[in-house]
């Protein structure tokens, strides 16, 4: 004979169950991607909001010199076929910078004008953000292009985020997926802590931002970065491998120099997400209500004593003279941003650096389906995009 069990048992095991779906309900959809309906119960900010008109970011400020109209009219035509929003920051010619000021001046240490007018520039926008209390920005410089794909690239940018930065949904031994975050053990490593991107762990839903909590800069927009340096015992190692059919064939990644970056580590069309080391050009970065008013102090407050984006690899890593404190700066290769080098003498490439003789045909560099190569295609509302790295066997 079959024993039925009695009531009571019914009852217990019935509470315990309900209970479990209770917390399941209020505990799991807070730590999964899962539908937005879900997430509005327990997050300010939706990883979704990052197909917004603004990126998932509060605004977008586009760094310009009044006279480069020319780049101006690209900005604004890019950005329109992007669905873009964004507003410019007038850029500053260096030479109407007096000496006074400049903070804690010394009349050996005045940088070259170009310089001294891209510091202020950024500056500009840095305290437009700290004036209007916003909760976070994306600054880009005028000659920025980007891919048309690039919403999905800033969504798979943004898991990848949450995988090294958000603490995991099942903190048991560990509370973050990356076991050098936020502090490097005092350890040497062998490997570095690689996250599969299609195989990410889950991770608390952020509640400032849909690129996560804890971030200080997302460093979106670069000409060279490395990975962290093994031997370094400041910054986190852990990185998120994707294979991404947006990024070209080695043969067309610029490399900074060594072999400690992405064209030589990994196989084609892989990108990585990481925390930054050694980058260069300030061409696009996203920045916060907290990190803007110390980005203001470190590099507003603070003697200038290299180029912008120099100052900005110092404000990430906790270097430089003086020390701009260390701060948590993701960033992934490849760069996302680009420059854009438009038809015409190489020398009007840029107003801070010398770009050489003769001429070029127009190109962005690392990008496959370019907005700005793309813009008759867009514009006409076409589809067939031209790849300007098409794949070789
Ligand atoms: C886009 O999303 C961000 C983050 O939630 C938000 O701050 C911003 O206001 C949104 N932008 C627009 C244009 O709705
Ligand atoms: C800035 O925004 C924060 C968050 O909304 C708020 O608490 C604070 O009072 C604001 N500060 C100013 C000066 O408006
Ligand atoms: C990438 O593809 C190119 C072209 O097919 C090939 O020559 C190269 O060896 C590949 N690189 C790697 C790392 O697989």
């Amino acid at each position: 004979m079959i024993r039925r069990p009695s009531s009571p048992v019914l009852l217990v095991v019935g509470t315990v169950l309900t209970l479990l779906f209770i917390w399941r309900w209020a505990y799991i959809p807070s730590g999964l991607h899962v539908g937005a309906s879900r997430q509005t119960r327990f997050s300010r900010v939706h990883t979704q909001d990052i197909y917004n008109r603004t990126l998932g970011f509060e605004k977008i400020f586009v760094v310009s010199l009044p006279s480069r109209t020319d780049r101006r009219d690209g900005m604004s035509l890019v950005a329109a076929l992007s669905d873009i929003d964004f507003e410019f920051i007038d850029g500053v010619d260096g030479a109407s910078i007096p000496d006074k000021a400049l903070p804690e001046y010394s009349a050996i240490g005045r940088l070259d004008n170009p310089s001294i007018g891209a510091w202020r520039g950024h500056l500009n926008a840095i305290q437009e953000i700290v004036r209007r209390n916003l909760s976070s920005a994306l600054i880009l410089e005028d000659n920025a292009d980007w891919d048309v794909r690039l919403r999905d690239q800033l969504h798979n940018f943004a898991l990848s985020s949450h995988a090294l930065t958000q603490p995991l949904a099942d903190a048991i031994s560990s509370i973050y997926a990356d076991f050098t975050y936020p502090r490097n053990p005092e350890t040497t490593l062998t490997s570095t802590p690689d996250l599969a991107f299609e195989n990410l762990p889950v991770t608390i839903l952020p509640q400032s931002s849909p690129y996560g909590d804890e971030w200080d800069v997302l460093w979106l927009g670069h000409c060279g970065m490395h990975f962290p340096f093994t031997s370094g015992q400041t910054i986190p190692k852990g990185r998120v491998v994707q294979t991404d059919k947006t990024v070209p064939q080695q043969q067309h990644l610029w490399t900074v120099s060594d072999t400690n970056d992405l064209k030589y580590q990994y196989p084609n069309h892989t990108r990585v997400t990481h925390h930054a080391q050694d980058g260069i050009c300030s061409l696009g970065y996203a920045i916060n209500r907290r990190s803007a008013r110390q980005l203001l102090y470190e590099a507003g407050l603070k003697r200038v004593t290299a180029a912008f984006d120099i100052m900005l690899r110092w404000f990430c890593e906790g270097t430089g003279t003086p020390n701009r404190g260390y701060h948590n700066c993701l960033t992934t290769q490849p760069s996302l941003f680009q420059i854009h080098l438009p038809e015409g003498p190489k020398k009007h490439n840029s107003d801070i650096s010398d770009h050489g003789e003769g001429h070029q045909e127009k190109k962005t560099e690392v990008i496959r389906w370019s907005v700005k190569m793309n813009a008759e295609v867009l514009i006409n509302e076409g589809t067939d995009f031209v790849d300007q790295y098409p794949d070789v066997d």
